[in-house]
């Protein structure tokens, strides 16, 4: 008899349950005997002991359906390692759960901080395998995580969507994306969807150079320009300031986000009409894409392999296109970045999008 946990922690994406139904078919196939704990609400559950037992028919029907059906929850990992507001030692509860249900592993499918958790309790004696969940595709070591294409697509048809009133009225229009740290999905559905300026974190941009575009575009003939922002974009001059001051900058934020900043400056820069479009969590919502389900059940696939092996510690990924495994103590606490120097970025330049930084 094998006992299995399982819990999703962190911001939710669309393949989640894909993923899980993955790992219990998975399980299912290599063992005979399987008991299948899920944690409610990320790593409280495993805190606080709230868990269900679940059975082949909870992961029947759940490939296409998004959010987590184990619902989901933010615990700041950095404070793991110091007690709850009642006193309550998390790391020690969370083994005396796992001890109590006497489980043979845990898989824990989170981003980075949720990962950088499961690399603390295998670091502390449990068997961990981790599934690399997140819409932003920040997790390091993997090439991709589930969630991110579906984001893409969601991004893509909201930028989709406002060309077509961009070119009837002939406007600016800036679309805000997800990924406070990182600019994958900007940058991805900025291509998609044909935006002429992308902006994103690790570019920083100059507003001259973004208005500077938007006159070329005019130039040009164009009478509309599409502008995709990541919503922690941030300009050169911001990017500059020391830590300190930055982040109390960031703090304390004059525009409801980075998108309303924008549109003010080029309205003050003159000419041109503007308008935002904010998809905020529409990006995380709504079914996975073929992509995602395809990426998941290949990943609970795997997660189920490595159990068999007992090969724990791990942290499944893809790498060139092929499903394997790194240890979670080489991913935790880096995040993956786009990097300015990275092709992709050569290839946007080379087609005429402006990063906003020359
Ligand atoms: O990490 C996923 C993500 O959607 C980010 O892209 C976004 O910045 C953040 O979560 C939003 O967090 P919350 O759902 O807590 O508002």
């Amino acid at each position: 008899m094998k006992r299995i946990g399982m819990l999703t922690s962190g911001g939710d994406c669309q393949a989640l349950n894909a993923t899980m139904r993955g790992v219990v078919k998975g399980l299912y196939g290599a063992f005979d005997e399987v008991e299948i704990y899920g944690f409610l609400e990320g790593y409280k559950g495993l805190m606080y002991g709230n868990y269900k037992k679940l059975h082949a028919d909870d992961f029947s029907g759940i490939l296409t359906k998004g959010g987590t059906i184990l619902g989901s929850s933010r615990q700041p990992f950095k404070l793991m390692r110091e007690p709850d507001a009642n006193g309550l030692d998390k790391v020690k509860a969370m083994k005396d759960t796992y001890k109590k249900l006497k489980l043979d592993c845990l898989v824990v499918l989170g981003g980075n901080g949720s990962q950088k958790t499961a690399n603390l309790l295998s670091e502390e004696g449990l068997n961990v395998i981790g599934l690399p969940k997140t819409i932003d595709n920040d997790l390091w070591g993997t090439d991709m995580t589930f969630g991110f294409q579906s984001a893409v697509d969601i991004a893509t048809d909201a930028i989709d969507c406002i060309h077509t009133t961009a070119a009837s009225h002939g406007r600016v229009f800036i679309v805000e994306i997800m990924g406070h740290k990182v600019g994958w999905i900007t940058l991805h559905a900025g291509i998609a969807g044909g935006a002429d300026i992308i902006l994103i974190p690790e570019i920083p941009y100059d507003i001259k150079n973004v208005c500077k575009a938007l006159d070329k575009r005019a130039e040009q003939g164009k009478r509309f320009s599409i502008i995709a922002v990541a919503e922690g974009a941030i300009s050169k001059e911001v990017a500059e300031l020391p830590k300190k001051e930055r982040k109390k900058l960031l703090a304390n934020p004059k525009y409801p986000s980075v998108a309303y900043e924008i549109a003010d400056q080029i309205k003050q820069y003159g000419g041109q009409e503007v308008r935002v479009t904010v998809p905020g969590h529409t990006q995380r919502g709504g079914s996975p894409c073929p992509y995602d389900r395809v990426l998941s059940s290949r990943f609970g696939a795997k997660a189920a392999e490595l159990i068999k092996k007992e090969k724990f510690g791990e942290l499944v990924v893809l790498k060139n296109n092929e499903v394997t495994s790194i240890p979670l103590s080489e991913s935790a606490g880096k995040l993956k970045y786009v990097s300015p120097k990275d092709s992709i970025v050569k290839n946007v330049r080379m087609l005429g999008i402006s990063f906003g930084d020359e």
